[in-house]
């Protein structure tokens, strides 16, 4: 391993664009559906390893969907949950946003109840156990309608004060954030932190509708931004944080190649980006291996990975206060990590 990424695997970080959803592996995949009597297309973790080969975002989202048919009990979340959160302690994400979209669930009779004493009790014990810090974000689905994204909002209401933030994912082309505009008002006038994927496969022009129209905080990909130049000005005025996912990109065919993954540009214009893993399993790589291999194929420097985790916890839906610390805690690593 180089020093570099030996650097990378060391230094504190955040997540802040990950589905639990999308944190299963191959094994516990198998192992929750023997546990709960439900019966997958594939026998054994190399066959579904196998099935993780995808032409499209919608090639992806139809096994992520049947993915979730295995996490039926509180357990289930909860082991979830603890499994990507003790794989940020060994990764050295000291802070992690994980998505979940409770639709996929309570379609099936899964109880909210059930999902949420099983997420947050996992991230209340990772906290305890390993000094992670983590926030939920909750997220709607943009291929169902609005009124289902409000009543989805409505449910979560009493589990306000452990929401750090409201998302949305799903099939991204036909469904722009405008079809969303009253549900992402509502959002803020209840005082929630908003994102939106956007610019993953669809146009720049829905990333100008996230921010135009919905106000978000962050927009979750927005890779297509590039393709406008008045639109990445404004996102570098704003300094409006994207949450970048490389091997996402790669594996679902937004890029042909890391080489031409336009993190690069987005760092160069000033852009406020940060580096994530997404479904690490499905894209083959938690956040470290993206950090690792965006920097190996696009050749960023040192400088540019410390302003990468510097940004990771700047535009982190935590109090200032936490972001300074954390920071910190990059200027500590690097203090006593000089590199050749
Ligand atoms: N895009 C849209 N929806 C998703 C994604 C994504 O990258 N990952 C999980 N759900
Ligand atoms: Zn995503």
């Amino acid at each position: 391993m180089t020093h570099l990424a030996e650097f990378i695997r060391q230094l504190p970080k955040a997540e802040l664009h990950m589905h639990l959803e999308g944190s299963i592996e191959p094994e516990v995949m198998l192992a929750l559906a023997e546990r709960n009597g439900i019966k997958l297309r594939w026998e054994t973790a190399d066959a579904l390893r196998r099935a993780y080969d995808f032409s499209s975002l919608q090639d992806f989202l139809n096994l992520y969907f049947e993915g979730c048919r295995v996490l039926v009990q509180q357990q289930d979340f909860y082991d979830i949950t603890r499994a990507y959160l003790r794989k940020c302690a060994a990764d050295q994400v000291l802070h992690a946003e994980m998505f979940i979209g409770p639709q996929s669930f309570t379609e099936r009779g899964v109880t909210l109840q059930s999902l949420m004493d099983g997420v947050l009790g996992a991230m209340d014990d990772a906290h305890r156990e390993d000094g992670i810090g983590s926030g939920l974000l909750i997220s709607a689905h943009r291929h169902r309608t609005e009124t289902e994204a409000l009543a989805l909002l409505d449910s979560i209401m009493p589990w306000q004060d452990r929401v750090a933030g409201i998302g949305m994912g799903g099939p991204e082309v036909g469904n722009p954030p405008s079809k969303f505009v009253s549900f992402f008002a509502e959002c803020k006038r209840r005082g929630f932190k908003t994102s939106i994927h956007a610019g993953e496969e669809g146009p720049a022009a829905y990333v100008r509708e996230a921010i135009e129209l919905l106000n978000v905080d962050r927009v979750d990909h927005g890779n297509a931004a590039l393709n406008d130049p008045s639109l990445v000005e404004l996102l570098r005025q704003r300094q409006i944080p994207l949450t970048v996912c490389p091997l996402s990109n790669l594996r679902l065919k937004g890029v042909r190649s890391l080489e031409l993954h336009p993190l690069r540009r987005m760092l160069e214009k000033g852009l406020f980006v940060t580096v994530n893993s997404d479904d690490p399993p499905y894209f083959g790589g938690y956040v470290n291996e993206n950090l690792i291999e965006v920097q190996r194929c696009l050749g960023l420097s040192r400088e540019d990975i410390l302003t990468l985790a510097k940004n990771s916890f700047r535009a982190a839906f935590i109090d200032e206060t936490a972001k300074s610390r954390f920071v910190a805690s990059i200027d500590d690593y690097v203090a006593h990590h000089p590199l050749p």
